[in-house]
């Protein structure tokens, strides 16, 4: 068999990795509290999940769906932009679903990116963008994210060739990993940007409803011109707790949309229709399921925040994302703190390099576990002593 040369560039997903190390431990009988990825906790609200038992009875829900959707999940998605963010959308040229954006930001390379052509890509970033862009045969550059800019692209640091030769530009807020917001302003920035050297926007926004202390984050498409220059990715998966269902949308510039419809309708055969039923009822019925969730998460935050703290690692509270990015101690690389976490107390953080370069002095903590996990794994970073004697623990949770 010779296999093509891209698969010699695609390494195993990480959270491939990181579930094979915490199988092998449970496999010996190990107790593994895993932060790692962010994937709820909590169900489906009932009254989603009622609505899907109701449709996939229904015959005519066993058949091929559509590629571009149901028209009444499309009028759904449309009135929900309207509705929380105040942007109109024409559902028929201007939105998409998808079978999760996960499944939409790698396809939208092959509509932009031919051999040799390059991607702006966040480091750290969710690893899907640079993975996306090396399948359609183009490379990344990589836009560093520090601390000292709030986890922000700086536009004015990209050498002026490379922004000529570019021809998509991936941003990413509420931002995984590193919990970082973005607000009106730096959207409008990213607009005039993308007009001054002809990019295609895609702003990656699942994480907009997860946010905490009465904090709304905005659109992409609210920003001044947004919808002449790109679209953004969302997603039901972390709004409703529906990972699991695999159900997004891709919404905006026209154009864009119609490229990734053409790919799509040539690849997949769009969402099961039971499950863009279920999908209506999420996005039209009751919305309280979020603020519940959204306390949830807070309390959480709280109580890792203030652990992380205490035993001497830095991290900023989020407003918003399921994520806490906290520094590590000096001396370690991410992968070697995170393994000897794993080793020596059973606790799966994820480390930073896995985003990325610029990730590599942090590890990722998702707050996607139950309370008592939550409690029992800071219980034991706090009794954690590193193979390195590096680490200390200031103080003991009980
Ligand atoms: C930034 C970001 N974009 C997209 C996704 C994928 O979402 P979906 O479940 O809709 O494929 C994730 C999932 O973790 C994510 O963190």
């Amino acid at each position: 068999m010779r296999m093509s040369r891209r698969l010699d560039n695609l390494a195993p997903y990480l959270f491939v990795e990181i579930s094979k190390k915490i199988a092998e431990k449970r496999a010996k009988g190990e107790d593994v509290v895993s932060f790692g990825i962010g994937d709820p906790d909590i169900p489906t609200p009932s009254h989603i999940i009622d609505r899907l038992c109701q449709a996939i009875q229904d015959p005519a829900n066993h058949r091929y769906p559509e590629s571009d959707g149901l028209p009444e999940l499309r009028q759904a998605i449309a009135d929900w932009y309207e509705k929380r963010f105040n942007v109109p959308l024409d559902p028929d040229k201007e939105v998409l679903p998808l079978i999760g954006a996960k499944e939409g930001i790698a396809h939208i390379a092959l509509c932009f990116i031919d051999p040799g052509d390059t991607a702006l890509v966040p480091d750290p970033g969710y690893p899907v963008y640079s993975i996306g862009t090396m399948l359609a045969g183009g490379k990344s550059y990589f836009l560093p994210l520090n601390e000292e800019n709030d986890f922000l692209p700086d536009f004015k640091s990209i050498p002026e060739h490379i922004a000529k030769e570019a021809k998509l530009l991936w941003i990413n807020y509420p931002n995984n990993p590193t919990g970082a917001v973005a607000d009106l302003d730096f959207f409008n920035r990213t607009v005039g940007f993308a007009h001054q050297y002809d990019l295609a926007v895609c702003h990656d926004g699942p994480y907009t409803e997860v946010a905490f202390d009465g904090y709304q984050p905005v659109s992409f498409m609210q920003a001044d011109g947004a919808k002449e220059v790109g679209i953004e990715f969302h997603s039901l998966s972390k709004s409703y707790n529906m990972t699991g269902w695999r159900i997004g949308m891709a919404v905006g510039n026209k154009t864009m949309i119609d490229a990734l419809k053409r790919v799509k309708s040539n690849i997949d055969s769009g969402i099961p229709q039971a499950i863009q039923y279920a999908a209506i009822e999420a996005l039209t019925g009751p919305q309280d399921c979020i603020q519940e969730h959204n306390a949830i998460y807070q309390r959480r935050r709280d109580l890792v925040i203030d652990m992380l703290n205490n035993i001497g690692l830095k991290a900023r509270p989020p407003k918003a994302s399921l994520y806490i990015w906290a520094k590590i101690p000096d001396g370690y690389t991410s992968v070697d703190f995170a393994t000897d976490l794993l080793e020596k107390a059973g606790v799966v953080v994820t480390p930073g390099v896995g985003y990325g370069r610029s990730g590599e002095n942090y590890v990722r903590l998702s707050l996607t576990i139950p309370d008592a996990g939550v409690v029992k794994g800071l219980s034991r970073l706090a009794g954690w002593r590193d193979s390195k004697n590096r680490f200390k623990a200031k103080s003991n949770l009980t």
